[in-house]
């Protein structure tokens, strides 16, 4: 898997740019636990550019859990309640951290290849593009979201 350059990868402030601690709450997390994890330099990073700093990298993630309606346990090692810096991020042991690494490189793709871009504050598709808050983005509109009914009945 090769390494997205940071241009399309880290998208503008607008998108990505939200604070991590609203990723875990509740319970906020108290400053100096929040400074201590997550600190480069990384180790395992395939898709990411190897510069990247703490603040877009975990901005990204948190765009990630969002987009998915999950915490970070859904991708990384660690237990839910016990302070993020116990976790260990650069593992790999969880099939869904792999998975997102491919789904990063095919959104980029898409915005890359199919509409041409080259800004990232102007990325077309997103992880939330496709799931809006789920694991399992839907291939059809809800039944309730069908096209209402015509107001009056059509008469030939
Ligand atoms: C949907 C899956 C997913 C979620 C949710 C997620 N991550 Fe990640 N995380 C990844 C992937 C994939 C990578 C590796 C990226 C790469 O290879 O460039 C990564 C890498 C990292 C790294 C770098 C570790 C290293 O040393 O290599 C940190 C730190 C990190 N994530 C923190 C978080 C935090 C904090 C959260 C919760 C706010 C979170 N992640 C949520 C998928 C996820
Ligand atoms: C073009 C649409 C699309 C985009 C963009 C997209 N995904 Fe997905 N993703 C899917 C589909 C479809 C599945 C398969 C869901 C299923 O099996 O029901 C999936 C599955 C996943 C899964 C595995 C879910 C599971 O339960 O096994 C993860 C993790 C994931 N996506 C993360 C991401 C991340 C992170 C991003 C942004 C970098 C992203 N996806 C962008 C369509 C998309």
């Amino acid at each position: 898997m090769t390494r997205l350059p940071a241009l399309l990868l880290i998208a503008s402030t607008g998108l990505f740019g939200l604070s991590v601690a609203a990723a875990q709450t509740p319970p906020p997390l108290p400053a100096p636990a929040f400074a201590s994890f997550a600190v480069p330099p990384y180790k395992n990073l395939k898709i990411f550019p190897a510069d990247v700093t703490r603040d877009q990298l975990l901005s990204n993630m948190k765009f990630f859990a969002q987009s998915l309606g999950v915490r970070c346990t859904y991708c990384h090692v660690g237990e839910e309640g016990k302070p993020l810096s116990t976790f260990d991020f650069a593992s790999d042991a969880k099939d869904k951290k792999l998975v997102a690494r491919k789904m990063l490189a095919m959104a980029h793709r898409i915005n890359s290849q199919d509409f041409g871009l080259t800004d990232s504050s102007k990325l077309k598709v997103t992880c939330f593009t496709c799931h809006r808050g789920s694991t399992h983005p839907l291939t059809a509109p809800p039944a309730e979201d069908a096209a209402p009914a015509p107001a009056k009945p059509e008469r030939a």
